[in-house]
């Protein structure tokens, strides 16, 4: 970008006190500002700043909104011989090379308050492993059980990129085949203060927020490694967010359920909690199945019950997904699909008063769930809570490292339980993903192994 292209762009959106700011810095600061403004979309950024802050509309009052169709969790024997006819499908497609996981992990993770990337977070019970170590090791076991090598993907931001293709790197990719490890950075736009100002995040930098986790499939198609995979063979991609350690990876039921629904976007969910609980609901909105967050849903949907009392929309969104490729491509083909919104967020910035100071911002970001109304088909399949879903996202109390470390030793103790071996309540189960995946896995492999019960149990 020249000088002249950044005071156009600057004067044309009301931004003169980054012009006085401009010229009071060195020639190497003014080079950086010009290199670093080439690549981010400021022209974006004010529309969306138009469109979503000045005024901003939430609620879907408009709607129309139903419950919409879920695969529940198998209950009578039809039930479970589908579940089984979805296993083999899904086994088949690991097999052949079909499928593909990504983790994204480029959240600025502020309410953990943790220094560094997330998934290098220690978190499992017994041996502080992190939440990376845990993924790679179940990529790594599906690979050997289904003969293949499957493809980890991880999404990170500017921010913590080196940091986390440093720690694969230290710890050689968990067992992992590097070349069969992608990283890839996600988009970011420049946050606007309240007042419609750009903010800085140093004298010489725009300060910036990651273009949200549905950045993702911007990314993935921006980095060529959507094309990588689809020249290999490759048509589905399983989608997981790094906060949730209970997750399954690649899981073959899900996979089988979305390629014999032929969907597009599948979804895992989970019963809600309560009304209360701060979670995103599945739900079909004017026609199509969607995502809506909890704080942009009417209340009284949110509270609504059927005739039985319970949660009319019990369906919780996990954020585990599995995406065709081919629909990720078509999301990219005329310029990227997926809607923006904005969200306020106090941050440390220098504004106009040059001071640096917590103040209130709007970042902008893209949803990844908002990919879903926009498929043709989709899948939708409900899973237990406490084997699936423990997402870490507060420093302490509900939804914290304390209360994910709990439900990995709860869930162990329950396999420990189908093998028989019964342990005191409270006791640190951790069994290992390259030990097994599944109960049933563990069950068979642990039989005629001795097994010491302590208070803290670890199988490998
Ligand atoms: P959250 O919405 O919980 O955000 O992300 P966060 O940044 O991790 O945490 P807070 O809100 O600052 O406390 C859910 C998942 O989406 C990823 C995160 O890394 C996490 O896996 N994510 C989120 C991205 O990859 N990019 C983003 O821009 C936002």
């Amino acid at each position: 970008m020249t000088e002249q292209e950044l005071f156009n762009v600057l004067e044309r959106y009301g931004q003169q006190h980054l012009l006085v700011h401009y010229r009071t810095l060195s020639r190497s600061q003014k080079d950086a500002v010009l290199r670093t403004a080439v690549s981010l979309d400021i022209h974006l950024t004010f529309r969306l700043y138009r469109e979503f802050c000045l005024g901003k509309d939430v609620g879907h009052t408009t709607a129309v909104i139903k419950p919409s169709g879920v695969i529940g969790i198998p209950g009578d024997a039809q039930e479970k011989r589908m579940a089984e006819q979805a296993r083999l499908h899904g086994e088949s497609l690991l097999r052949e090379g079909k499928a593909a996981v990504l983790v994204v992990a480029g959240g600025q993770g502020s309410r953990l308050g943790f220094e560094g990337p997330k998934g290098t977070y220690a978190l499992s019970p017994v041996m502080n492993k992190t939440l990376f170590q845990l993924f790679a090791e179940q990529v790594k076991a599906l690979s050997v059980r289904y003969g293949t090598t499957i493809p980890l993907l991880i999404m990170t931001s500017d921010d913590n990129h080196p940091d986390t293709v440093a720690f694969f790197t230290k710890n050689h990719y968990f067992g992992l085949q590097s070349e069969k490890v992608h990283f890839f950075s996600q988009g970011v736009l420049p946050a606007v203060s309240q007042d419609g100002k750009l903010v800085l995040r140093d004298s010489a930098h725009l300060y910036t927020s990651p273009n949200g986790h549905g950045g993702s499939l911007k990314a993935i198609s921006d980095s060529g490694v959507l094309a990588k995979l689809i020249a290999s063979g490759c048509e589905e991609l399983f989608y997981c967010q790094v906060d949730n350690p209970l997750v399954k990876i690649a899981d073959p039921i899900f996979l089988g359920y979305h390629a014999m629904a032929k969907s597009q976007a599948s979804t895992k969910v989970v019963r809600r909690r309560n009304i209360e609980e701060k979670v995103g609901v599945y739900l079909n909105l004017n026609g199509k199945d969607a995502v809506i967050e909890y704080s942009d849903i009417d209340a009284n949907y949110m509270s609504a019950l059927d005739e039985k009392g319970d949660i009319l929309y019990w369906a919780g969104n996990t954020a585990i997904h599995i995406f065709s490729l081919s629909f990720i491509g078509d999301l990219n083909r005329d310029g990227f699909a997926l809607p923006y919104h904005c969200a306020k967020k106090t941050a440390y910035v220098v504004s106009s008063d040059w001071e640096p100071a917590n103040i209130d911002i709007w970042k902008f970001e893209t949803f990844v769930f908002d990919a879903i109304p926009m498929a043709e088909r989709t899948c939708c399949m409900e899973v237990s809570r406490e084997e699936e879903f423990a997402p870490v996202k507060n420093k302490d109390g509900a939804d914290s490292p304390e209360t994910a470390r709990r439900a990995m030793s709860e869930l162990h103790r329950t396999w420990l339980k189908q093998a028989g071996i019964d342990t005191p309540p409270g006791t640190k189960v951790e069994i290992s993903p390259l030990f097994a995946l599944d109960a049933d896995e563990f069950v068979q492999k642990v039989k005629g192994r001795t097994i010491n019960v302590s208070p803290e149990i670890y199988i490998e």
